[in-house]
């Protein structure tokens, strides 16, 4: 690997992982794509390399680059965010043991745990783990993983990542972040005591919206052996082409973030101007009740946020107006995306949990681009307008 020790974010974005192709010179990492590789004996696979599902040079490339730029040791990449999700769930949980998630995590996670997790003997409770005394509260004796997202999908709430590692790891548990929403650029939950860090890499990480990948970073020596285990015994890996993709986009995740940033709060401060939304939610705005620790744990506030249009049928009228900002689930593309929650991303999320949590009917979640700002502001006014 290059060494890189001092440098900023962007340095190790475009250097970190291996140097250029030793046979070629290829200053972009080659994707490999094979599933074997020839052995010098029986038995002597090159550097480990026996089988693609286990070890792939891009894929090394992409985890290298991932782990730099969070702050970590290891990573390892999966092939959707969920996958990456139920490697930690694997690698964690047994039967008996208690989980502690947060209330509002991407629906995915809480219909895996729901339907899928609690069918194996693990119990869990979902906790608003913006309040780190209900998050103590909810340790029990078996209590083995509290899983948080910060900022949460789509309720844009944070969770003070110090406090929720302490109350972990007093309790004997492990403390894994969803930082798919910050992005590592953001906020490094490592550096607040997180064990593990998850990705969907789909988003900001690949930056495009042409690839879905997770991925987990962690300094753990024990947890980044279990993960790789999970990488080559249950096989949810990524394929070279889709790691070239991420790898390709994280090279310039420390020039889109800064764009995406000042865009978003450019609109939430106009938006929250306007007398005929509901709500606004952007952690940027000092109006968000978690502003300050926003400050304190993120470098920036991000692209995604969240408005209240009151109803359904006025979010579904506003999201068929616009015309820059494309109705579609997935955030963190250079593109505007809007998409509806309670019918969209947290439709599987039972009615009385979304009602609970804030997810309301017209609640409309906003992934803002790097596109021309002024461009964005005119619509999201003309469609409000409708
Ligand atoms: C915050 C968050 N975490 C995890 C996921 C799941 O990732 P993937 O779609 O790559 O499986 C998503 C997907 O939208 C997400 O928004």
């Amino acid at each position: 690997m290059t060494e890189l020790a001092g440098v900023g974010f962007g340095t190790r974005a475009i250097h970190a992982g291996p140097p250029p192709d030793s046979a070629t010179g290829a200053v972009m990492m080659p994707i490999y794509q094979t599933s074997t590789y020839v052995q010098d004996g029986v038995g002597s696979p090159r550097d480990g390399y026996d089988y693609a599902r286990t070890k792939n040079p891009t894929r090394e490339a992409l985890q290298q680059t991932l782990a730099s730029l969070e702050g970590g040791r290891h990573a390892a990449a999966f092939s959707s965010g969920l996958a990456a999700m139920e490697a930690i769930f694997k690698s964690t949980l047994r039967q008996g043991d208690h989980m502690i998630c947060g209330q509002d995590v991407y629906g995915g996670v809480d219909r895996m745990l729901r339907l899928v997790w609690s069918g194996l003997g693990v119990e869990f409770d979902f906790v608003d783990s913006s309040d780190v005394d209900a998050v103590r509260a909810a340790i029990r004796p078996n209590t083995r993983l509290i899983h948080v997202e910060t900022p949460s999908n789509p309720t844009m709430t944070l969770t003070d990542l110090a406090a929720c590692a302490e109350v972990a790891h007093s309790a004997g548990a492990l403390l894994t972040v969803d930082n798919t929403f910050a992005s590592p650029f953001l906020q490094r939950p490592l550096s607040f005591g997180a064990d593990v860090v998850m990705h969907s890499t789909t988003k900001f990480i690949n930056g495009h919206s042409d690839m879905l990948g997770g991925a987990l970073v962690t300094d753990s020596e024990e947890l980044a052996d279990a993960f790789g285990f999970q990488q080559r015994t249950a096989g949810a890996v990524p394929g070279p082409f889709d790691c070239w993709l991420a790898l390709r986009g994280a090279k310039t995740l420390h020039v889109r973030m800064p764009v995406h940033c000042s865009n978003a709060m450019r609109l939430a401060e106009m938006l929250a101007e306007r007398n005929d939304l509901d709500s606004v939610r952007y952690p940027g705005l000092t109006s968000h009740p978690q502003h300050d620790l926003a400050r304190r744990q993120m470098d920036d506030f991000g692209s995604m946020l969240s408005i209240d249009l009151g109803s359904n049928e006025r979010a579904e009228r506003f999201c068929g107006s616009l015309r820059l900002f494309q109705l579609a689930e997935s955030l963190g593309g250079v593109e505007s995306l809007a998409s509806v929650p309670a019918r969209m991303t947290h439709a599987s999320v039972p009615a009385e949990k979304r009602a609970r949590i804030g997810i309301t009917p017209g609640l409309t979640r906003l992934s803002v681009g790097i596109e021309n700002v002024a461009d964005l502001e005119h619509d999201l006014n003309a469609a409000l307008a409708t």
